[in-house]
């Protein structure tokens, strides 16, 4: 099976567990193109993407009310699903980027499905099921920016998933603050694989920049509004995670000054 014919049925597909089904190891990738752009992705009935006024989520303190914690679950599962289907976008979109990039890509899709699958286990276990609040299309209202490999790792890799260092530490914090330390340590194991998908996006973005472009410029030049340096961090700011991913001091020093709600 080739890589595109995959990443189409994960994009496309209604079935939850078609798209969480993981990327077979024998996938090929001998006809990549022509390149397309989904503005949409398939869902099942109960996962339609809906305005996100009508999918309000409580915030990380939440946690705290029984009642709320199967709700916050699905919403972060949302966000997992979302990743899914983008980088499942990418290998359609980019199918002249190097080979390297679109593998390391499908690497990243089979992490976010089992993001998915974890979160979902943690939800059912609070007696909740996928499909049982609405959802929101965060990510996918952004597609029309990602006019390149770069532009894509700028706003998935080096925004989203930069700012879910800072929301997970959070979220894993008020889960352990109630002792639910199962659902703590599924947000700390998604927080380490973030670690490495923001170093994806960091590493990609080096290679594909301009020589004489510094990091930071490179960054927000391929970023459009909404999205903005203060959307790559959360309340808190896990600088550690940062350098772990190898982020250069002075980016993470422009990241941390950033106002988180400013614009
Ligand atoms: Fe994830
Ligand atoms: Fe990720």
């Amino acid at each position: 099976m080739e890589i595109r014919a995959f990443a189409a049925s994960v994009v496309h597909s209604g079935d939850l567990d078609e798209k969480l089904r993981p990327p077979p190891r024998s996938l090929t990738d001998e006809c990549p193109g022509p390149a397309t752009r989904p503005t949409a992705p398939g869902r099942p009935n109960d996962l339609r993407i809906v305005d996100a006024r009508d999918a309000r989520v409580p915030p990380a303190a939440g946690f705290c009310d029984l009642a709320q914690r199967p709700r916050i679950l699905h919403a972060l599962l949302n966000h997992e699903l979302q990743a899914v289907e983008l980088f499942a976008w990418a290998l359609l979109a980019f199918p002249d980027a190097p080979p390297d990039f679109r593998r390391g890509v499908l690497d990243i899709l089979r992490e976010e499905q089992a993001h998915v699958r974890l979160y979902r286990r943690r939800l059912e276990a609070y007696g909740g099921q996928v499909g049982d609040w609405p959802v929101t299309g965060y990510f996918w209202n952004k597609v029309d920016g990602f006019a390149t490999p770069a532009h894509f790792v700028c706003a998935m890799s080096l925004t989203f998933e930069n700012a879910n260092l800072d929301h997970t530490e959070e979220y894993a914090t008020a889960a352990r603050s109630v002792g639910d330390e199962e659902t703590a340590a599924v947000i700390d194991r998604v927080h380490d694989d973030e670690v490495g998908h923001v170093a994806f996006g960091w590493r990609w973005l080096s290679a594909m920049k301009a020589p004489d472009e510094t990091m930071w410029d490179a960054y927000r030049a391929r970023i459009a509004w909404p999205l903005r340096p203060a959307l790559a961090r959360g309340r808190a700011f896990d600088a550690t995670g940062r350098e772990r991913a190898g982020l250069e001091p002075e980016f993470i020093r422009r990241l941390e000054a950033a106002e988180r709600d400013a614009s």
